[in-house]
C-alpha cells in the first residue's frame, strides 16, 4: 500500500535538532555493516517505524540491490516509479522519489541498483552522488536512515560519505568481531578520504538469546571494544521479527506487543535520548 506524492511536512517540529541558518537539519544515519544477514535491513525497517510512531518525520533510502527494506515496508519494487538508482544516476530529483507509507517515508531500491557501482565509477564525484540527492531532503526529517548492501563497495560508500554517523547492527555469534575490525577501518578510510565528519551513532546487538552463554559473551566483547557506543537495548531473537517482512509490515505493525516491535520501540526512545531529544 502506498502512493506517490510530494514529501509533505504536516509534523509538527517540536525536537531541537541541530540548525543550519536558523533551519533543523535531519541527521542521516546509515545501518552498515558488510556481512549479510546480521539485522541491517530489519533494523533499519523496524526503527523507521519506531521513529515515525513516535512522532518523528523519518525517511528510509533503501540503498542494497535486493530492496529488501523496500519490500517490508509495503512497497512493491517492481512497480515502484522511481528508485534510488534513478537519483544515483542523475535521471530523477530525489522529491519525486520519495513514496509515502503507513510507516515513514521511502525511497525504494530494485534490481537495477546493482549496475549502479559501475555506472558511478565513471562519474566526478562518485562517492558524493547520494550525499548531494539526500542533501536536498534533509531539512524535511528528524531522522533519514539508510539501509545499506552486504558489501564495502561503491554503494555502501556512497552511503558512508552522506552520512552523520553510523548504526552497526552486531548479530550475537562466534565470528561477529571478525567483521568489524574491517568496517572500522573503512570508517576511518571514509574520514580520512571522503566524510571526516562521519561518526558512530551506536552499536546495535541482534538476534541475541539469553540463554546461551555465547550471546552473552560476545556482547561483553564488543562492549570491551565500543564501549558506551552499544546500546542498552539488545534486540532478542524473535520469530515475528522474521515473519513480518512476507506480509509486507514492520514487526510494529504486525505484531504491536511482540518481544521484536517492544525491542525497536525502546531503541528508537534510546536513540532520541542520545540526540537530546531531537
Ligand atoms: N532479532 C531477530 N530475530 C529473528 N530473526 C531475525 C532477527 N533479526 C533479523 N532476523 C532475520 O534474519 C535474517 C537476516 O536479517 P536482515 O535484517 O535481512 O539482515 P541484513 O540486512 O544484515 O542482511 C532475515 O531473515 C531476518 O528476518
Ligand atoms: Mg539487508
Amino acid at each position: 500500500m502506498w502512493y506517490n506524492s510530494r514529501v509533505k511536512t504536516d509534523k509538527p517540529r517540536k525536537h531541537c535538532g541541530a540548525t543550519v541558518k536558523g533551519r533543523f537539519m535531519g541527521k542521516i544515519i546509515a545501518i552498515a555493516n558488510q556481512k549479510g544477514g546480521v539485522g541491517k535491513t530489519t533494523t533499519c525497517v523496524n526503527l523507521c517505524a519506531a521513529l515515525n510512531e513516535a512522532g518523528k518525520r523519518v525517511l528510509l533510502c533503501d540503498t542494497d540491490p535486493q530492496g529488501n527494506a523496500t519490500s517490508a515496508m509495503g512497497t512493491d519494487k517492481r512497480e515502484a516509479p522511481v528508485s534510488v538508482y534513478d537519483l544515483l544516476i542523475g535521471r530523477a530529483e530525489p522529491l519525486e522519489a520519495v513514496i509515502k507509507t503507513p510507516y515513514g517515508d521511502l525511497i525504494p531500491s530494485n534490481k537495477e541498483l546493482s549496475g549502479a557501482g559501475i555506472e558511478l565509477i565513471g562519474m566526478e564525484n562518485r562517492e558524493h552522488v547520494l550525499k548531494n540527492a539526500l542533501g536536498k531532503l534533509k531539512n524535511d526529517y528528524d531522522y533519514i536512515l539508510i539501509d545499506c548492501p552486504p558489501s564495502l563497495e561503491m554503494l555502501t560508500l556512497n552511503s558512508l560519505c552522506a552520512a552523520d554517523t553510523v548504526l552497526i547492527p552486531v548479530q550475537c555469534e562466534y565470528f561477529a568481531l571478525e567483521g568489524l575490525s574491517d568496517l572500522v577501518n573503512t570508517i576511518k578510510l571514509v574520514r580520512r578520504r571522503l566524510n571526516p565528519r562521519l561518526d558512530v551513532e551506536g552499536v546495535l546487538m541482534t538476534m541475541y538469546d539469553g540463554r546461551t552463554n555465547l550471546s552473552m559473551q560476545v556482547a561483553e566483547e564488543v562492549k570491551r571494544y565500543f564501549k558506551d557506543k552499544v546500546y542498552a537495548v539488545v534486540i532478542p531473537r524473535n520469530v515475528r521479527l522474521s515473519e513480518s517482512p512476507s506480509y509486507g509490515k514492520p514487526v510494529l505493525a504486525y505484531d504491536s506487543s511482540s518481544k521484536g516491535a517492544r525491542a525497536y520501540r525502546e531503541l528508537a526512545a534510546e536513540l532520541v535520548k542520545r540526540n537530546g531529544g531531537r
